[in-house]
């Protein structure tokens, strides 16, 4: 259990640890690539690692070469790295009759699968209690399509499944979500095909696995509708994937609540370092500006195919807003401290297109309906969003359900609210950004 206290002033410059989803994709795709990958800046989080673990039973070798700092002031000091040596498309090994463990991490089990589907052996992937609760239909339907067999051992399209390895069939398929999760399995097991495979999206979702993919030789193609917010990515088999050096950008989505924080507490500034900027990322900082916060952009840069900056944030009246349709992949893990600032604007803001949040780690509409509540807050929650009603926040005791997301968001509540704020088990920041309450005692 952790108590905060309202802050008086934050102040201060971060750099946030690396984005998720790309650290977890540099070892997928560093795993099935031809040499070596090397990692800088690589997410050491629960989530991370699970994708890491899984790959070493897949008979990959992952070597971690600590941070090395130079006593010759002319020799630079090395970041830590990870060294995936890549076994090719064909080269990963039956994990010998256990089962892969994604832990809490849907990106792992969703991501893996898509590669498991093409390999000629079977594997069984399970996870922890909250995993095992989320939807597989979602990947089940696009796999079993491609002609994968893949089975859900209660039968109910959960965890565990066992996925029976063959050749992907190239399949043209629409997804009636933008789930980035699900367009990558579909993308990676096409891999495997002979013919393309066609994801069509409602609205674009993180393309990280696309760039990446790009950037080690695969070939891809991307088709916007005329007439409508879909997005369709094409995917050619037959190249061959070769390792990389791959330089992760902060995460964004780590940045959002000292974003948040910086622009609800009083007179504070914020800068957050290195934060990877991409534009199927960014909705948080386009929310920031339709509400009003002072924001600034500096030392844009690319880092690999990552466009990177540095953000100043500073003490900022915030408005309501509205946020929905293709805007909402852009921002999905936001959401949850967007939320605590539309508490803290003055105004209505409305959150529409959000029925995803209800398959997060938790039931974050409810989750977050329910906490602002008790802080004081008026919030009218429907099927796919909530309209909040800014206010005055108190302190509550917020039992976060295990949800990394949930209990940061709830911590920057507690920055601003009247009395202090308790987080039931703090622990689960873990899962993305395991030094949370470090940084933020470094900015108080
Ligand atoms: C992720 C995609 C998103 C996001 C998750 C990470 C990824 O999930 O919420 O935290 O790395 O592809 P969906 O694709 O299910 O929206």
């Amino acid at each position: 259990m952790l108590t905060i206290q309202k802050a008086r002033s934050l102040h201060g410059t971060l750099s946030v640890p690396g984005d998720k989803s790309i650290s977890h994709r540099s070892i997928m795709l560093g795993a099935i690539a031809e040499g070596d990958t090397v990692v800088r800046g690589f997410l050491k989080s629960a989530d991370c690692l699970a994708t890491l673990e899984c790959f070493r039973r897949l008979g990959v070798s992952i070597e971690e070469v600590p941070a090395s700092v130079s006593a010759d002031p002319k020799e630079p000091s090395e970041e830590a790295a990870l060294i995936i040596h890549g076994v090719g498309l064909h080269g990963l090994h039956a994990p010998d009759g256990v089962e892969l463990n994604a832990e809490n991490s849907g990106t792992t089990v969703r991501l893996l699968s898509g590669i498991l589907a093409g390999q000629s052996f079977s594997s069984h992937i399970t996870g922890d209690s909250s995993l095992q609760k989320r939807p597989m239909a979602r990947i089940i339907r696009p796999l079993t399509e491609m002609g994968i067999l893949v089975a859900s051992n209660n039968d109910d399209n959960r965890l565990p499944l066992r996925i029976a390895g063959g050749v992907p069939r190239g399949i043209r398929y629409t997804s009636p979500v933008a789930s980035a999760q699900v367009k990558s399995c579909v993308l990676l097991a096409g891999l495997y095909a002979e013919d393309p495979t066609f994801f069509t999206e409602p609205a674009l979702s993180r393309n990280h696995t696309e760039l990446m993919l790009g950037a080690f030789g695969g070939n891809l193609k991307i088709r916007k509708s005329r007439d409508s917010e879909a997005v369709t990515t094409i995917l050619y088999p037959g190249t061959v994937l070769t390792g990389q050096n791959i330089i992760v950008p902060g995460d964004i989505s780590s940045a959002a609540y000292f974003l948040a924080a910086g622009l609800l507490v009083r007179n504070s500034e914020v800068t957050l370092r290195n934060v990877g900027i991409n534009e199927t990322r960014d909705g948080m900082l386009r929310v920031i500006r339709a509400m009003g916060g002072q924001m600034t952009l500096s030392n844009v840069h690319m880092e690999g195919k990552e466009p990177v900056a540095d953000i100043t944030v500073s003490s900022s009246r915030l408005h309501g807003t509205e946020i929905g349709g293709a805007l909402i992949p852009t921002l999905i893990d936001e959401l949850p401290v967007i939320a605590v600032m539309a508490a803290a604007a003055e105004g209505k803001t409305v959150i529409r297109d959000a029925g995803e949040l209800r398959v997060k780690e938790s039931d974050r509409l409810a989750a977050i309906a329910e906490n602002l509540r008790k802080m004081g807050i008026r919030v009218d929650e429907s099927e796919d969003g909530m309209v909040i009603y800014g206010g005055t926040l108190s302190g509550a005791a917020v039992d976060p359900l295990g949800d990394h997301r949930l209990a940061m968001a709830f911590s920057v509540a507690g920055l601003i609210s009247q009395t202090p704020t308790t987080i039931l088990d703090e622990t689960c920041v873990n899962i993305s950004y395991p030094n949370f309450y470090g940084d933020l005692a470094l900015l108080s």
